[in-house]
């Protein structure tokens, strides 16, 4: 293979960067030119590709968002878009492509590989952590912190003022996010879309930290769970306690990448440059066990995602 291309798409995530950087070096190393595409998808139908040297990577492991920019393509959903994806590839003399993205980039990446042979690796971008064939996806490590830090100096006020805050934490539909930043943080609560919520339950929680002289408390809500106006009005009326919320958004998706989101990155981005210099595609990169795996996209996706009963079990038991 002489020539790819790298795309990052759908929600950025920390860590992007530190994966572009890792391909254009790769494949540098292994004598492989490399383009990057981009506003991801959209970008691709359009053609707007550049040629990425070892220099137009310099100084951007350390930076959150993404230099390539991203997006979500409508007419990529199509099959007209895609093959004028398809055709751009091969009439710029490009052999592979590395998709850096979630869920929905990683199946379009699938499609391009089934319906036209384009050799495809998938690199897992996203702060959910909701692909059930890896441990990690990139960005969760660092997005994690950040709604940790946030959720540490949450706690001070509220000790100060003896008030219970709800915090909401991105995940749509996961709560990985709300589950490690709500043990780590030591919150009281923690509301995640995969387990149905009992307002009764949460009530009775709160008020038995009460009747233990807390005076003060911390309750994770994952956005998918439940609306935050609904938990907040709910248990005011239960608890009779004194509530504020906090709705952290956007800011779990930037900043600078964690060391762990940099390291995955960089050996995610280095096994799927191999992968295309050995002339494979429809593969999907990722951890296990700390291992780097790679497997074909159609079987990691469908793989359901992980959600970590025992550690939410832990969670409850050491939150009160
Ligand atoms: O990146 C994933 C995610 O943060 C989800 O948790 C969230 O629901 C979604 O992105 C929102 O992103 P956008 O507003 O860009 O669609």
């Amino acid at each position: 293979m002489k020539r790819i291309a790298v795309l990052t798409s759908g929600g950025d995530a920390p860590g992007m960067n530190a994966a572009i950087r890792a391909v254009v070096r790769a494949a540098n190393f292994h004598h492989i030119e490399v383009y990057g595409v981009s506003r991801g998808y959209c970008g691709l139908i359009e053609g707007d590709l550049q040629m990425l040297s070892r220099r137009s990577v310099s100084d951007t492991i350390q930076r959150g968002g993404t230099i390539l920019k991203t997006a979500r393509s409508v007419e990529f959903t199509t099959y007209e878009g895609r093959k004028k994806a398809a055709e751009v590839l091969s009439e710029r003399g490009i052999d592979g492509l590395v998709v850096i993205g979630g869920d929905g980039s990683l199946r379009g990446a699938n499609d391009l590989w089934k319906e036209f042979g384009v050799k495809t690796v998938g690199v897992p971008g996203t702060i959910d952590n909701d692909l059930g064939y890896t441990d990690r996806t990139i960005g969760f490590d660092t997005a994690v912190n950040t709604a940790l830090s946030a959720i540490n100096n949450l706690r001070d006020t509220m000790s100060s003022h003896d008030r219970v805050v709800i915090v909401q934490v991105m995940g749509r539909h996961s709560g990985e996010i709300a589950l490690h930043a709500g043990l780590a943080g030591g919150a009281e609560v923690i509301l995640v879309p995969e387990k149905s919520v009992d307002l009764d339950d949460v009530a009775s929680i709160l008020n038995r930290g009460k009747a233990v002289g807390k005076t003060s408390g911390i309750v994770v809500l994952a956005e998918g769970a439940m609306p935050l106006d609904e938990v907040m009005s709910e248990l005011k009326e239960r608890t009779g306690l004194s509530f504020r919320s906090t709705v952290l958004g956007y800011i779990q998706r930037g900043g600078s990448p964690s060391m762990e989101d940099r390291v995955l990155a960089s050996r995610l981005g280095v096994r799927a440059v191999e992968l295309l210099k050995d002339n494979k595609g429809g593969r999907v990169v990722g951890v296990k066990g700390g291992e780097v795996i790679d497997l074909p996209i159609s079987e990691a996706l469908a793989i359901a995602p992980r959600f970590d009963e025992v550690l939410y079990e832990q969670a409850k038991m050491l939150s009160l």
